[in-house]
């Protein structure tokens, strides 16, 4: 069963917006006073947990909740004078738009915001448990390092497939289009992408993708892929950048 419920001795506050919430995704709420364990009326489902200051999805496997995990070590390296591959790729003057096509948890988009002055970022996720928690994490986390609280405020998340968000874009109306898909090898050593994989959406990206993202695009594609993938033998890119020990590959395309 899918539901809608708050943690232990709610809030007011916590019990409207838990109900608010129930409305909006057309669920049942329960409150939590009419059960003790959880994951008995979750069953193979799952549940939006609000809590004090967070939405948490449980399932029998875990909790989805949001956290800018990656972001924080890459921005970390970076600024040791280590080389991030991805944003090596983008060549960013910071004031672009970004426009990211696969959200997930946002770690990547976060660590692009990180370089944005004056740019934004749109991330799109197709996935509504991802895209609640993800929502509801931009409005409330709050991190000690302070570039990661100004990078939150740089991005706006919408729940939509991306070929349905790309078909109301003008041409050229991001800077750039980036596009990071489920491997079809997933790494399951990548513990922050391991809560999210139940909730995923595990879309095929098609040359006639990267066509419309090229078309939306006003300066170049970034398009990430596991070595083992398909992807780079079914689309042409101008060039490829990654590391050899992780086998993650970032495809760039210029528009000409
Ligand atoms: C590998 S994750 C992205 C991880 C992200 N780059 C990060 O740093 O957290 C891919 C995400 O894209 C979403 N997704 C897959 N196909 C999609 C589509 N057609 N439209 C929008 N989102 C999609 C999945 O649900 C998943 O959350």
């Amino acid at each position: 069963m899918i539901f809608v419920t708050t943690s232990h001795k709610p809030t007011k506050e916590q019990v409207l917006k838990a109900k608010q919430l129930a409305q909006e995704l057309s669920l049942p709420y329960i409150s939590r006073r009419s059960f003790r364990d959880l994951m008995e009326i979750v069953g193979s489902d799952y549940c939006y947990v609000v809590e004090s200051n967070r939405v948490v999805v449980k399932y029998r496997g875990g909790a989805l909740f949001f956290h800018p995990s990656t972001a924080k070590v890459r921005m970390r390296n970076v600024r040791k004078g280590l080389k991030d591959h991805l944003i090596e790729c983008l060549q960013l003057r910071g004031n672009e738009w970004i426009l990211d096509t696969t959200f997930g948890l946002g770690a990547e988009a976060i660590l692009m915001a990180g370089f944005l002055k004056d740019g934004r970022i749109v991330g799109l996720e197709a996935s509504t448990p991802i895209y609640i928690v993800v929502r509801e994490g931009l409005k409330s986390y709050r991190d000690k390092e302070d570039w990661v609280n100004e990078a939150m405020k740089r991005i706006e998340i919408v729940n939509m497939d991306f070929r349905e968000y790309l078909l109301s874009c003008p041409d050229d109306s991001f800077d750039i289009v980036y596009c990071d898909p489920m491997f079809e090898n997933p790494v399951y050593e990548s513990s922050s992408m391991n809560p999210l994989r139940p909730f995923a959406v595990y879309d095929t990206v098609t040359g006639r993708d990267v066509e419309e993202m090229l078309r939306v695009a006003r300066k170049r594609v970034v398009v990430k892929a596991h070595a083992l993938d398909s992807l780079f033998d079914r689309i042409k890119v101008d060039r490829i950048t990654g590391s050899r020990k992780s086998q993650v590959l970032y495809g760039v395309i210029e528009k000409k």
